[in-house]
């Protein structure tokens, strides 16, 4: 690449390890012109996330995947203009690595390092489409550990209008799943298993203030209506899997859709977005692409690529970052908590 090209092209290289995903992306000009993503399996046997053996996979894992990045970028390391990072929220050990790893590159290579918000870069992901929603918005983000309605009036200025009080949407499908004898993460697979289910059992809707959300009371009325049927009926999880599937599904959707619209009543905007790994469900998806036909909002689902854990979401929220000048200094530390 001729110099003079390069010195106008901004190529950001996004480090992503909050969790149990590996993440390593290239973003030029905003663009992403690599994603890779490796998923660790040692967790299934385990029912959950095992923190030590999840940061010593991304030690194991990382390296690799920064140069799979980099070759499906058609790129060298010495292109890199600066480094985007997670620095939390998220496990510590996990969050250590890519922190690590970013701050000791950028001091290699003498680049700047902006640091992202986890939650942010799910949202941000919607701005790696050709058809990104315009501001401001609604964006209802749903993970494994957070559930959350976001007021984006920019791309670095957010309110958070409520959130859960107890469980996120994905730990309550994920522990719903648990009980069900599903493997680690459960959200996909009783997503896949609704498919052939009715939503035939029903279950109480919580009642918390304002726009925030709590699973908790949903987890255990699951937890003892199957306790309940199981005593009649010892056979009673197995004969109607799809069925428990779908009808815990539906409860979740159900909740998170009553708080969409009460957004909608009190802020009067009705261009949403949905983010996070229970954005790809398929229930959640079709009920919002509904509301664009029954009640006109202008609604914004990402592609499945991009919503469970990736860099390349990272890489974007870096990039609106990297653009202001926004960087950080390489005292910066994982944040387990980082506050919007
Ligand atoms: O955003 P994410 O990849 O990681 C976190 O930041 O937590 O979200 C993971 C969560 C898990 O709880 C997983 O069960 C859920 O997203 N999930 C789904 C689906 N795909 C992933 N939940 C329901 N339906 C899906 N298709
Ligand atoms: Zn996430």
């Amino acid at each position: 690449m001729p110099e003079a090209h390069k010195a106008l092209s901004l190529y950001i290289l996004a480090i992503e390890s909050s969790c149990d995903d590996t993440g390593v992306a290239v973003i030029h000009q905003g663009r992403v012109i690599s994603n890779c993503t490796h998923t660790q399996t040692v967790h299934s046997d385990y029912g959950g996330v095992v923190p030590e053996l999840a940061s010593r996979n991304h030690t194991v894992n990382i390296v690799p995947i920064v140069q799979r990045a980099l070759s499906e970028a058609n790129i060298s390391i010495s292109d890199i203009s600066g480094i985007a990072f997670t620095a939390g929220p998220g496990l510590l050990g996990s969050l250590l690595v890519g922190v690590s790893f970013a701050k000791g590159l950028a001091l290699a290579l003498d680049v700047p390092l902006v640091e992202v918000h986890h939650m942010h870069a799910h949202i941000m992901a919607h701005f790696a489409t050709e058809n990104p929603p315009t501001f401001p918005f609604l964006c209802l983000t749903v993970s494994g550990g957070h559930t959350q309605i976001v007021l984006m009036t920019d791309y670095d200025k957010m309110e958070v209008l409520g959130s859960t009080i107890d469980d996120a949407a994905g730990e309550a499908l994920d522990k719903a799943g648990k009980m069900l004898g599903l493997a680690y993460p459960a959200g996909p697979i009783i997503d896949q298993l609704a498919r052939n289910g009715k939503a035939k059992f029903t279950f109480p809707m919580p009642k918390v203030g304002d726009l925030d959300f709590s699973f908790s009371g949903l987890k255990t009325s699951f937890l003892y209506f199957l306790r309940d049927s199981i005593e009649q009926n010892p056979s009673f999880i197995e004969e109607n899997l799809n069925d428990l599937c779908a009808s815990i599904q539906q409860a979740v959707i159900n909740i998170l859709m009553a708080k969409l619209e009460s957004a909608v009543q009190k802020t009067g905007i009705t261009t949403v977005a949905i983010a996070g790994g229970v954005s790809a469900n398929s229930l959640l998806r079709q009920s919002l692409a509904l509301k664009h036909d029954s009640a006109g909002w202008d609604v914004f689902i990402p592609p499945m690529s991009l919503c469970t854990d990736n860099a390349a979401m990272v890489g974007i929220s870096g990039y609106y970052k990297f653009i202001k000048g926004l960087f950080c200094g390489l005292e910066v530390t994982p944040q387990p908590r980082m506050a919007f």
